[in-house]
This record gives structure tokens, C-alpha cells and sequence, in this order.
């Protein structure tokens, strides 16, 4: 990292600590301040706030705790069999509080053979993803999340979709890259390092997974779309580099 990396790695962040840490401060304070004055509901929407924000807060130093470990090469990855469907649902669980007005369109078949992935990686990467969508999601839209299964090349594919803005194609392989946000007026308001994606796509080819997106016209705006493969347990594998069930 040279040193005007480093400048804006410590500015990012430092930004984005500030805004959680902030919330969180002043909505304990004043629950302190005022506990007898505060009807149990207005309490209730209070905590609701200060979990969500130290969610945010956990989010962001995992990512950074990451770009740490990429740097000094030590990022181990514990490959195990991962069941997909309990991890997308606890990103959502965790997300839906945080963006209130998305609906969340979760297609997941049964039939979907477990990966072979590092559990918490894989679940950063789904909160990275799906945040995004619905970050960069217009309001009140749907999130879509679908896994396929291809038999013939062994890996499972999950798809990550949302109504919005859109990418444009010239910047598809940009936003990979380190502190890359796309100047419009929607990533003005919103907040972000610009590392998300560059940690994403880092931790998914450390599982030998790939990820790709599209963003295609739909209506007044775009549907895009990441996909993440990642490699399923086969057999095979399994006994080749124990993965342990
Ligand atoms: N689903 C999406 N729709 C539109 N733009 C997106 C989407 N996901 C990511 N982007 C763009 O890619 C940029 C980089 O994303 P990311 O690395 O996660 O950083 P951050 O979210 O912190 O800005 C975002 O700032 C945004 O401009
Ligand atoms: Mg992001």
C-alpha cells in the first residue's frame, strides 16, 4: 500500500466509523437521559437503531480485518461443506432491519448440494452482495437471491439481483478494484468505502469461485445482477482433500 493509499484507507474509514459510532452515542444518551419519559415502543425503536448500527459497525471491520490479511498473506481459508440456505438467511435476518422498505425474494431449491467454502467468508461475501443491492436498490424494490446448480461443471451458482441505477458496462471491472465507487448521484448519498467488492471478489477466488455481473435495462431503470460459483463438495473432492462433512 503507498502512502496515498494508506491516506484514504485511514480517511475511508475513519468516516465510516464515525457514522455508526455517532447514531450509536447519541441514541444511547439519550435513552440514559431520558428512560422515564420513554414509552416502551419509542425504547424498543431506540435499541432497534443501536443494533443495526453496531451490525454496520461488525461489517465494516470484518472488511477490514480482511484487506489486513490479504496484505500480509495471512488469510486462511477453512474449507468445509457449507449449506447454503442458512447463511443466506441469516444475512437477511440481519439486513432486513436495516433496510426496512426492501422486499427480499429468496429462491433457493432443496436440491442444491452444499458448497465446499469457508462458512464465515461465504457470509461475508452474501452481506457484502446483498447489502449492495439494496444499497444501490431503488426504494421500496425487491432483492432477488437464486442459486442454480450446474452438474456438468460442479459448482453452484448464486445470483444477487436488484432494481436500480445500474453499472455501466465500461465499469464492471473497476468496481473489483480498491476504494472504486461510481460517481452518480445515488452513490453521493449513500455510504461506502469502495472496498466491498474488491474483499468480495478477492475471497471468492481464494475459494476458487469466480463472480461476474450484469446490468441490463429493465423498465425505467436496470436489473442488475452479481454471480458468485463457487465449487460444490463433491465426493471426489472429498476424499481427496478431506473435506470433512
Ligand atoms: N447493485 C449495485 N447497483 C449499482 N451500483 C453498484 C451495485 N453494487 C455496487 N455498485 C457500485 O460499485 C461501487 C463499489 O461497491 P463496493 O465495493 O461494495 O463499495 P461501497 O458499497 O462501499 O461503495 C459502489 O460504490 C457502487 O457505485
Ligand atoms: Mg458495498
Amino acid at each position: 500500500m503507498d502512502n496515498q493509499d494508506y491516506n484514504d484507507f485511514i480517511s475511508t474509514v475513519s468516516h465510516e466509523l464515525r457514522t455508526p459510532l455517532t447514531s450509536i452515542r447519541g441514541f444511547s444518551q439519550t435513552m440514559l437521559a431520558s428512560w422515564d419519559r420513554l414509552d416502551d415502543e419509542s425504547k424498543k425503536k431506540f435499541l432497534k437503531i443501536i443494533e443495526e448500527q453496531s451490525n454496520r459497525l461488525i461489517n465494516l471491520v470484518e472488511n477490514m480485518l480482511s484487506i489486513t490479511k490479504f496484505h500480509s498473506g495471512s488469510d486462511k481459508v477453512i474449507l468445509k461443506e457449507v449449506m447454503i440456505k442458512p447463511v443466506v438467511d441469516t444475512v437477511i435476518q440481519i439486513l432486513k432491519n436495516q433496510y426496512r422498505d426492501k422486499i427480499f425474494e429468496i429462491n433457493i431449491a432443496g436440491s442444491i448440494p452444499p458448497i465446499y467454502s469457508d462458512k464465515d467468508k461465504f457470509q461475508q461475501i452474501l452481506t457484502n452482495l446483498i447489502e449492495n443491492a439494496c444499497k444501490y436498490g431503488d426504494e421500496n424494490s425487491t432483492v432477488k437471491i437464486q442459486t442454480d446448480f450446474c452438474e456438468d461443471c460442479k459448482f453452484v451458482s448464486v445470483k444477487i439481483s436488484n432494481y436500480g441505477v445500474g453499472i455501466d458496462e465500461k465499469d464492471y471491472e473497476k468496481i473489483f478494484t480498491k476504494f472504486s465507487r461510481i460517481d452518480n448521484p445515488l452513490t453521493r448519498k449513500v455510504q461506502g468505502s469502495g472496498l466491498g467488492l474488491y474483499i468480495t471478489k478477492n475471497l471468492t477466488e481464494k475459494m476458487g469461485g469466480k463472480i461476474s455481473l450484469t446490468s441490463t435495462p429493465a423498465g425505467e431503470n436496470y436489473l442488475t445482477t452479481f454471480e458468485i460459483q463457487l465449487p460444490v463438495c463433491d465426493i471426489e473432492v472429498q476424499a481427496r482433500e478431506k473435506c470433512s462433512p
